[in-house]
Order: C-alpha cells, then sequence, then structure tokens
C-alpha cells in the first residue's frame, strides 16, 4: 500500500512546480500582510489599517493586503515587536515607549506637553519631519512606517478621583514597559508598574494596582471602568503608537510597490486621525452609562513636577533639534 505521506509529498512537489512556472502559473494570490494590534476591533486604529489594507490591496490589483490579529492574539506589544523583528509577522502597532527602547530619541515623540492639541500631533505625525527617525531603527529587524494618535492618557483609579499629586501618593498604577513610564508616574507623585495592556483589568481588580493610565477609548473598549470607575482627566502626556515593519519584508518589496505602501500608510494616518475624533465621545459616553466618573484635574501643579523629567529627557543633540522642531509647528 502506499503510504499516504508519498501522496501529501507529490501534491506539494506538483504545486511547488506550478508556482514555479512563470507567467503560466496559476495565481498564488496576494502577499498577506500579518498584522498585530493589542486591542479591538471598535478602536480607531484597527479601522485605520482595515482602510489602509482595503486600499492597499485596490492599488497594487490585488497583491498585497493586511491580515490584522486584534485582541493581542499574536502576543503583548513587546512580543508582536519581537515577531516582526525576526520576519515570522510582518507589521504591528505598538506604542512609542516599546520603540524608545532601541533608540533614545524616540522619547521626544511621547515627552510630556511636547504637542499642544490633536491638531498639532496630526500636523507633525503627517509633515514627514520624523522620516528620518523612523527609518533610525533598520539594522534591528524593524523600520517604523506611520505613527497614529492615541490621544491624551489620563489616571484612572479605584476608590476615588485623584486630583492633586499628594492624591498619587502611594498609589500603583499600571504604565507600559518602559523606563521613561515609569519616571513619569513617579513625577506626578505615584508609582508606575509596567505591564502589558491584557493584565491590566484583573490586576486592578485583584487589588495588585491601584489602577492605571490611558486614553479614553481604550479605557472604555477594555471595560477597565468596571474595576477603576474614577477618571481624573489628568492628560498628562500624548504617547503615539507607531506601525512597525520588517526591515527585510520592506527591503524586498518592489520599489513602485514600496513606495505606494509608504503613501498609503502615511495616509492611514490622516484616517485614524479623523477616526479617533468621532470616536471620542462615544468612548466616554459609554463608560459614563456604566459608571465611570469622569472628572477634570488642574494640571499646573503635575506639569511643575514633572518639569525636571522633561528636561532630562532632552539629553542629545538629535532629541533637542527635534523637540524644536516638533515646538516650531504648534499654532
Ligand atoms: C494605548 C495605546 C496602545 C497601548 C496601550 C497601553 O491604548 O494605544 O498602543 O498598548 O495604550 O497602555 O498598553
Amino acid at each position: 500500500v502506499l503510504p499516504k505521506i508519498s501522496l501529501v509529498a507529490t501534491a506539494v512537489a506538483a504545486t511547488i512546480l506550478l508556482i514555479g512556472c512563470g507567467d503560466d502559473a496559476a495565481p498564488t494570490g496576494p502577499v498577506v500582510l500579518k498584522t498585530a494590534f493589542n486591542q479591538s476591533e471598535n478602536n480607531p486604529q484597527y479601522k485605520a489599517l482595515v482602510s489602509f489594507s482595503d486600499k492597499l490591496e485596490a492599488a497594487t490589483n490585488g497583491r498585497y493586503k493586511l491580515e490584522i490579529h486584534p485582541n493581542e492574539l499574536l502576543g503583548d506589544q513587546r512580543a508582536s515587536l519581537e515577531l516582526v523583528q525576526s520576519g515570522a509577522i510582518q507589521m504591528a502597532v505598538v506604542a512609542n515607549p516599546l520603540v524608545e527602547n532601541f533608540n533614545k530619541n524616540f522619547s521626544v515623540l511621547a515627552m510630556p506637553y511636547v504637542y499642544d492639541n490633536p491638531d498639532h500631533q496630526r500636523k507633525v505625525f503627517t509633515s514627514g519631519v520624523l522620516d528620518n527617525l523612523f527609518a533610525s531603527t533598520k539594522g534591528t529587524g524593524f523600520e517604523v512606517i506611520t505613527a497614529y494618535t492615541a490621544g491624551a492618557r489620563s489616571v484612572y483609579t479605584k476608590g476615588a478621583a485623584v486630583t492633586s499629586p499628594a492624591d498619587m501618593q502611594g498609589k500603583k498604577i499600571r504604565v507600559m514597559q518602559s523606563d521613561t513610564m515609569i519616571k513619569m508616574l513617579s513625577c506626578m507623585g505615584g508609582t508606575g508598574v509596567p505591564m502589558g495592556q491584557g493584565e491590566v483589568y484583573s490586576a486592578i481588580q485583584q487589588g495588585v494596582l491601584d489602577g492605571a493610565e490611558n486614553n479614553e477609548i481604550t479605557y472604555s473598549d477594555l471595560k477597565q471602568y468596571e474595576v477603576a470607575p474614577y477618571f481624573s482627566a489628568t492628560r498628562h502626556v500624548m504617547v503615539a503608537d507607531l506601525l512597525v515593519a520588517n526591515e527585510n519584508f520592506i527591503a524586498k518589496m518592489d520599489e513602485s510597490d514600496r513606495e505606494l505602501f509608504r503613501k498609503l500608510a502615511k495616509e492611514s494616518t490622516q484616517t485614524q486621525f479623523e477616526l479617533w475624533d468621532k470616536a471620542l465621545d462615544g468612548a466616554r459616553q459609554t463608560a459614563k452609562d456604566n459608571g465611570a466618573v469622569f472628572t477634570e484635574v488642574d494640571i499646573k501643579p503635575f506639569q511643575e513636577r514633572c518639569k525636571p523629567l522633561q528636561a532630562a529627557m532632552l539629553t542629545t543633540p538629535e532629541q533637542k533639534a527635534l523637540y524644536e522642531k516638533i515646538r516650531e509647528m504648534a499654532e
């Protein structure tokens, strides 16, 4: 009896032959860019990626498309960045602090109070002023393709609102996995505990944390209001998210495809800002409908305490130059 395996092997060999047949070969289907995303399909970043994929597919006559894996299905942001570096997947959205670990100059993009408002941030992200910075991680397996907004981050807690640095004392607040974010939390008066997003809900629920800090959309979408209903609008920092791609994958693309890819990725940033703006009110309302209490906060005392951190974040000449360029773009 012929073992099954040899039938399979014959079929595989036949397929390989077919693929190798040049013009007469059967169509092999689009090149799929596996893309890791750590939040849900409701997130404006997910929607911007879908629109990017649709446009890329149309513009390349179906030769390229994205396959987006939401909800940390491919691991948290740190793990997915490693998958991109190794080429196991092609793209991921990761927060700026994770990329700061490769080039400290990125920290300028997530400095406290570097952008005056979302419009200022949008101008910076779509102007091309960051192109050199984005290319600077080449050699480590990935490059940054474009940046997305993740709004402004505020502190939310169980128990009571925090309206002053004194209220933050002794509070364990989850931060992203980066030194800057840990330092930021201490300058605000609390203690930053680094961890991946997927663990935050249960860590607050179990009392390992007193709260976290994030934008309204993430807060609402991940239902964190259920465990930390006091949202205090500290708006202490606007941290960019970065769309990163495997370096070799990009290098191997046909030049005209690569240009198209880069252009459409940049355009997706504009789309993403619009989607973000539209989603904000709904996110706040959903949180409120589910018991969240939003408190406005005087940010000046927090700003004062964070000034030394801001100065310490501008150490290299590149950081200073970039900071100046970003500030010049404010209205
Ligand atoms: C925001 C940001 C994400 C990040 C998350 C976090 O939601 O958009 O990229 O993962 O914050 O705090 O981990």
